[in-house]
Formats: structure tokens, sequence, C-alpha cells
């Protein structure tokens, strides 16, 4: 290990200098002018894993974005196949006024790295591909056999990547899947994640009169589409934070007493947390912590909300329309598919006649939980003492990583969720970055994970 070691501490530059080629690539999925640079991005994935030295690396299609494969299968077959998974898609960047640098234009200000993607997750896919490379670079091998895929389309809901994963069983099989695609608890505080929630995203449309009204002519004698979906909206979830949905909670897996007690040993400061936010008081379900709400439990939120006038100043007028985003964080053993239609049935109930009302599933995905003590996860708390110097705490996140259910039920395999970004990186919002501390701990950590995962 001890070359391996120098050799990332003497690149410890050179790999910032590599990410930022990453990082200027606008990678965005769900843009369809952006649809060029997806696949550039996916070459220059492809041209990096022949790079590192893996093996029989291919563009791989799908209906929508390629996937990128490479592999190391030399380890032999007493050593275990490691399956690495992470997106090169990322966010769009609006608003873009709000970023101090141009969101594709790499910064380094402080201890950051900053980019669209560096924390979400090119530049956590980078820590992995770094590890390999130092193994191979300096001792020609990889301690443990290592299938890495790229997909480029998990900021849109991984649509396509099931199906990829079900016709590619066998390219896949392997015996741990790793995925560093997570925040760490905090500053200081490396962390496994254990569990994610799914999603249920929906829109709904509202539609009143044929055309925009008059509000004095009109107002009082026809139903206005923006009180209309404001009501609805109000009927989704009381105001002390419990979901109305009938029978949307039937399916929830209990948090036990164990876990709530692990929770509360984190060390979360709720002072610290409304001061960064700078808020003035929490909102959540009853019953439960902060942290509990956050990850352990769903909930409802609505995403963007339009409508009628907009401009500057005030105009009388009575819409035609409004509409919504409402997305919905599941926790396991929901069913997205389920929530969808006890969403649509609910919000179909409450909704006026005088108003039409059409509802729209826009994408979905599975929760997931991993069990904290197999193998895979014990190798894993060894590699973080190793590359952070401190024990990581076990945590559950809110974000949705969808794929990782697939992983479990498709490959049956355990899936080990190492994440090296801090939940006050900006993913999805202006000014995200990436500390390069953690960035190089990551390399250190899952270059003492190849190794550990050997010996199970
Ligand atoms: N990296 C995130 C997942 C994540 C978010 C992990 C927050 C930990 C904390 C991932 O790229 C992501 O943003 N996923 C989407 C999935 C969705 C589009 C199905 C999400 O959670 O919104
Ligand atoms: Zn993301």
């Amino acid at each position: 290990m001890e070359n391996i070691l120098k050799y990332i501490n003497d690149n410890r530059e050179t790999f910032v200098e590599e990410l930022k080629e990453f990082l200027r690539i606008p990678s965005i999925s769900t843009n369809e002018e952006n649809a060029g640079d997806v696949r550039k991005c996916a070459e220059y994935v492809k041209a990096q894993l022949e790079k590192i030295g893996l093996e029989n690396n291919m563009i791989l299609e799908t209906p929508g974005h390629p996937v990128v494969y490479g592999e190391w299968l030399k380890a032999g077959k007493d050593k275990p196949t490691i399956l690495i998974y992470g997106h090169y898609d990322v966010q769009p960047v609006d608003p873009v006024e709000l970023w101090t640098d141009p969101p594709f234009e790499p910064s380094i200000r402080g201890e950051n790295i900053f980019a669209r993607g560096s924390a979400d997750d090119k530049g956590q896919v980078f820590i992995h591909m770094k590890s390999i490379e130092s193994h191979l670079k300096n001792t020609g091998k990889l301690p443990v056999n290592i299938k890495f895929i790229i997909e480029g389309e998990e900021e849109i809901g991984s649509v396509n990547l099931d199906n990829f994963i079900d016709k590619n069983k066998d390219l896949l099989k392997c015996d741990y899947v790793v995925v560093s695609d997570t925040a760490m608890f905090d500053h200081g505080v490396p962390s496994i994640c254990y569990g994610l929630r799914g999603l249920a995203y929906m829109q709904v449309e509202v539609t009143g009169p044929n055309r925009d009204l008059h509000s004095g002519s009109f107002g009082g004698a026809v139903n206005n589409p923006i009180n209309a979906l404001a009501h609805i909206i109000c009927k989704l979830k009381d105001d002390k934070g419990k979901i109305l949905i009938d029978g949307f909670y039937d399916d929830v897996l209990k948090l036990t007493e164990k876990e709530r007690s692990e929770y509360s040993k984190l060390p979360f400061d709720e002072k610290k947390y409304m001061e960064g936010l700078e808020i003035n008081g929490l909102f959540g379900e009853e019953g439960y912590t902060t942290l509990e709400r956050a990850s352990g439990r769903p909930t409802l939120d609505c995403n963007g909300i339009w409508g009628g006038f907009q401009g500057e100043g005030a105009k009388t007028v009575l819409p035609s329309k409004a509409a919504a985003k409402i997305s919905m964080r599941l926790v396991p053993n929901q069913e997205p598919d389920k929530i969808e239609k006890l969403f649509t049935d609910y919000v179909k109930k409450i909704s006026p006649d005088s108003v039409k009302v059409t509802v729209k599933s826009l994408h979905g995905g599975k929760g997931a939980i991993t069990p904290i003590d197999s193998p895979g996860m014990n190798a894993a708390v060894e590699a973080i003492k190793k590359g952070f110097g401190k024990t990581p705490v076990f945590t559950r996140e809110g974000g949705s990583i969808p794929v990782v259910n697939t992983f479990q039920t498709l490959l049956n395999a355990p899936t080990i969720l190492l994440g090296f970004g801090l939940p006050d990186e900006n993913a999805h919002s202006p000014d995200e970055h990436l500390n390069l501390n953690n960035f190089h701990n990551g390399i250190i950590s899952i270059a003492h994970y190849f190794n550990e995962l050997s010996k199970i």
C-alpha cells in the first residue's frame, strides 16, 4: 500500500486538475439541447476508464443517454467482484445568475472546487477512478475484481437503467455494489449510508375557463384555477406535516427503537442547522426528530407552482390555468406506483367540479435499506478509518438513488453507500462544490477499501 499512498499524495494537485476537465462538460441530462454534451461526457468517461487501465471499456446504448462500462477481472475467482456505480449526468444550473463563477468553469476557492457536478456526482466518480489508477499504475493489479458502470440519467430518475440491468445481469454479476453519491454526515464526520428514500413525482394541472378573464367582470362567479390548486395542495398535508392522502402510510417501514436510538446519538446541532439555513423554526411530522423526518419518514413537497400573472405591477386577471409539481419522498416498502395511484385518486376526490384537474406522474423510484452488519460494510468501516482517521457513523439519507433497490433485487447484491460529499455543498443548487480534503481522503479510503474487500 505504501507506494500506492505515495502516488496518491504526490498526485494530489494533478488529480484536481484532471477533475476539472470532467467538470467542464455540461452533461445536463434533462435538457434536450445538452444531449450532445451528455454523449461527449460518456466518451470522456470511457477514455478515462481506458487511461486508468480498465479493460473491455464500452459505451452501451439505452433508449436514452448511454451507460459507460469498464472492468478488471484478473484478481481471481477467489476474490470478490465489486460493481462500482456512479452517474456522469448533472442537474440544470438555473438560477445561473446566483453562481459566483460560471457552473462549467471549475474554480477553486479555499478548500473547495466549485462547479455543477463537483459533489453530485462527477467528483465522487473520479475518486473511484483515481483509486483504481493508483493501484494499477503502481502494482499492475487490483486486489479485487472490478466492474464500473456510470450512467447518464440518474438525475432524471434512471428511467432506462432497470431494463438495462435486467438485460445485462451476467455482465453486471457481482458480490457487492459500491456507490459514492451521498454525503458525509457533517464536516469531519465520515459516514456510511444504509438507507435511501424513494420518490414519486407528480404534476397537477388545473384548468378553469377557456381563456384568461377580467377578474372584475368574472371574479366571484367563476372558480379561479390558482385558488382551486391552492386548496388542493393545502389538503395534501395538515399543518403538522402529516400527509392526508388515504392509505399513504399503509406500507411504511417503521423506524425501530434501535434505529431511533442510533439517530439520537448522531452529532446533530439543531440550532446550527437552523442558522445555516437562516430559518427561525423547523417544521415536520409530529412525534419525530428532525433527522428522522429528513431521512427515515416519508414526506410531500411542492417543488414548483405557476399560473396567472407574474410580471411587474398588477394585472387584474382570472387565469385560465394553474399547475404544480409535487414530489413525495418515500421510505422502504412504499411502492411508487401504488403511491402515484393513491395520490391521483385523492386529488380527484378533493377537486371541485368547477375546474378540470389532471394528474400526471413524472417519475419515481423505490427506497432502499441495506443491512449494516455484512462483511462488505465491515470492510468499509476499516477503509474509512484508514482514509479519514475516524470511525464512520451509520446514516440514512433523505435523497434517492433509485437504482440501489434494483441492484438489490435484480443482482441480489448488497449496496454499500460510501459518500464523500457534505450536506452543505449545494448539490442541485448554485455554487455546488466539493471539499478537496474529502476528495483526497476519499481516494485513499477507496484504495484501502479494495484491499479490505480482498480479505473477505
Ligand atoms: N446524489 C443524489 C442522491 C442524494 C441526495 C443522496 C441527497 C444523498 C442526499 C442523486 O444524484 C439525486 O439527486 N437523486 C435524485 C433522484 C431522483 C431524480 C429520482 C433525487 O434524490 O432527487
Ligand atoms: Zn443529484
